[in-house]
This record gives structure tokens, sequence and C-alpha cells, in this order.
């Protein structure tokens, strides 16, 4: 339990060894599931709870907190990492009423089986009085469900934004302190869970724009007593604007896709073109979404298996589809042995891009000088692109 002003407090857990989210994306530095306790001077509200797994840990804050009562639990969002311990909070204090939208008390009945009685719902923008302190609902869907919202207390200029805005990394630090270190984390966790929705974030971002917000407080990880450092950042991601970075995800059985990765790699760093390569087989997918986040472009290299795309790279290329980048150009490169269909096959798994497919590079058997000049009219069409 740690205490953010006078009789608010942070009740959630750390979860110092978690190394994976949603068993796909790596968390090498941990996560938290952060959950509040808003003493008013008339009621008293808990603001989300915290994933099954640390339930024991929760209670024991809440109970170390000196929280004889709680009287409202407001569910921002159905997911089982904040809605987890709703069950034993309810249990324990019996008298407490469920406050959120229909759609996530729907989602709450299905996932956690809580009671219809259990609940109050409410609408955007209604606010809920605890005495001295005022509770706003501003519902911001997308970020990271349909049902998600942020609840706002007006008199102390708090945003409790759940997923939006937060970041998987375990500290003990409540606020944020080592600003890259955030910044990255953050990055990880907008790259997994927001970026497939830019839209309704930019409508989110304006839902938000006139509120006075000294401190927004997620779901995961540290508190930002400076928010525009994370708004900022948010609406450079959004924006439709890449870098000078191209992605270069591979994999090679035999050593000919890497013999072209390598010479396409080095050609297009000789043009001043930025590069993040990947080996698939081994790179951190975290790491790829986060280069996806402002990437100009894709190449995707494959070695054709069994008559087409190697699985590593269509897994890649699954990704790739379902997070959405604002990539601008997408290219595959390859070899094969006999033949096959292997760039058919990546091209068709990204459906979601209206990224432009540049012309592709594939080789039987090992690169050759004509190869590489191929390799060398792709990185000059990249480099073109980028100069726009
Ligand atoms: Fe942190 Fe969508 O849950």
């Amino acid at each position: 339990m740690r205490q953010i002003v006078q009789n608010i407090f942070e009740v959630g857990a750390i979860d110092w060894d978690r190394r994976l989210f949603d068993e796909l994306i790596p968390l090498p530095d941990g996560t938290s599931y952060n959950a509040y306790v808003i003493k008013g001077s008339e009621k008293t509200a808990l603001i989300d709870t915290a994933d099954p797994t640390k339930t024991d840990t929760f209670i024991t804050n809440i109970i170390g907190a000196g929280i004889q009562k709680i009287d409202f639990v407001i569910a921002n969002h159905a997911e089982q990492d904040h809605s987890g311990s709703i069950p034993d909070v309810l249990e324990l204090y019996s008298e407490a009423k469920v406050i959120t939208n229909e759609k996530c008390k729907q989602m709450l009945i299905d996932l956690m089986g809580i009671e219809e009685n259990k609940f109050i719902v409410i609408e955007d923008g209604q606010e809920l009085s605890l005495g001295d302190k005022t509770l706003k609902f501003i519902f911001t869907p997308w970020v990271h469900w349909p049902e998600t919202m942020s609840t706002y207390l007006i008199e102390d200029k708090i945003l409790f934004s759940c997923d939006f805005f937060g970041s998987h990394l375990a500290t003990s630090d409540l606020f944020v302190k080592d600003k890259p270190r955030v910044y990255e984390s953050a990055k990880r966790y907008y790259a997994e869970i927001m970026m497939p929705f830019r839209g309704p974030i930019v409508k989110n971002l304006e839902k938000i724009k006139d509120l006075d917000i000294e401190i927004i407080a997620p779901n995961h990880g540290q508190l930002y007593d400076e928010p525009k450092f994370i708004i900022d950042a948010y609406k450079k991601w959004i924006s439709d604007d890449v870098e000078n970075k191209v992605i270069v995800a591979y994999v090679s059985m035999h050593g000919s896709t890497k013999k072209m990765v390598e010479h396409l790699v080095n050609t297009l760093i000789e043009k001043g073109i930025g590069v993040q390569q990947f080996d698939l087989v081994t790179a951190d997918v975290g790491k790829l979404a986060i280069g996806l986040v402002d990437a100009a472009g894709v190449v995707l290299a494959s070695p054709t298996v069994l008559t087409g795309a190697h699985p590593v790279a269509a897994y890649a290329a699954f990704l790739v589809n379902a997070l959405r980048p604002k990539i601008k150009y997408l290219a595959v490169i390859g070899s094969f042995g006999w033949g096959g269909r292997m760039v058919e096959q990546l091209k068709g798994i990204i459906t979601n891009s209206k990224a432009e497919i540049l012309e592709p590079v594939i080789v039987k058997g090992e690169p050759k000088s004509e190869d590489f000049q191929k390799l060398d009219n792709l990185a000059e069409e990249i480099a073109k692109r980028h100069k726009k």
C-alpha cells in the first residue's frame, strides 16, 4: 500500500517475476496491476483490482490501508488482470456495489460470474460523489477493450486511466523517475495493446484534452506526475509520421536468406537508412513490436519450406497484420530450392495493411551477383520512399 496524496492509496500488486503477457509479449521487467482506494468523507471507492495470481497481495494491501468499508468498486475494464480479484473484494466487503458501464457489466458477468444485483450501471460523463471527492466516468473505448473507461477524480485532478498510458515495468517507484526506461516500457505496452487502435486513441486523447490533469494513474507501471510526458509520447506514436527506419525480420535455414539480408541491410545503412534487423527464431517479439510503432517499412525474409513460407516468417506476418503498424511499404525477400508460393502466402496474411507492396526478390539456391543487384535495386526503391 502506498499513499499518492492524502486519502488516496495505490493498493495493487507488483509482479516482479512475470515474463510473458497474453502468452505473447515478453516482459523483461515484469509488470504491475495497480488498483486505487479513494477515501471520501462519506464513501470509499476502490478503483479496479488485481490479477487473480496476485489476489492475496492485493487483499493484504487493502487491509493494510485500514480500509474498513468499501462502498463502490469501480471497474474500468473487464479484463482479468484488473477484474480478477473483484469476487474476493465482494466477499470481503459484502455491501460494496460494482460501478461500471453496461458493456463492462455484461463482460464481468460472463468472465467473473459476478451476480447482476451487485452492479450499478453508469453512463459516459456521469459523476459519483464520495462526499468531499467526486468521480467522473469517461468512456475510453478500445484502450484496451470496447468497454474500457477511465475515471477522473475532479478535486484531486487525477485520471485513473486503466490500460491507457500503462507500461509493463515492475519497480518500487510509485511515480516515474527513470523516464527513458518508462518510455521504452510504455512503448512496448502500446505496441502490443494499443497500436491496432490508433483511430480510437485519437478520439480518446481528444476526449481528455480539456481535463485539468495533475496525475495520470494507470493500472500498469508507474504514475505520471508530468502527464505531458506520456500524452506527448502517445501523440507521436498515433500520428501518421514514421521514422527513417525499416524493420528487417528474417529466418534462414541454410544461410542463403541470411546472406541476402546481410547484403540488403548493409546497402540500406550505406544509404543512410536506419535498420532494425531481427532473427525471428531468437528475437524478443516485444522489441519487434516496439520497432513497428514508428517504422516506415518492413522487409520480411524467409526461405521456402515445404513449398511455402517458413512458419516463423508466417508468424511474423500474422503479428504485423494483427498489430496494424502505420508502415508505408512492405517487401518480401527469400530463397527457394525447387519452387513454392512463399511470397503469395506472406502477402496474403497481411491483409489489414494499406502498405505499398514492393517488388519481391526471390532467389534459387545461393544468391548470385544478379540477385545482389536486385537487392540493390530494392534498397534504392526503399531509399526513394524514405526521401519522401
Ligand atoms: Fe491490463 Fe486490458 O488489461
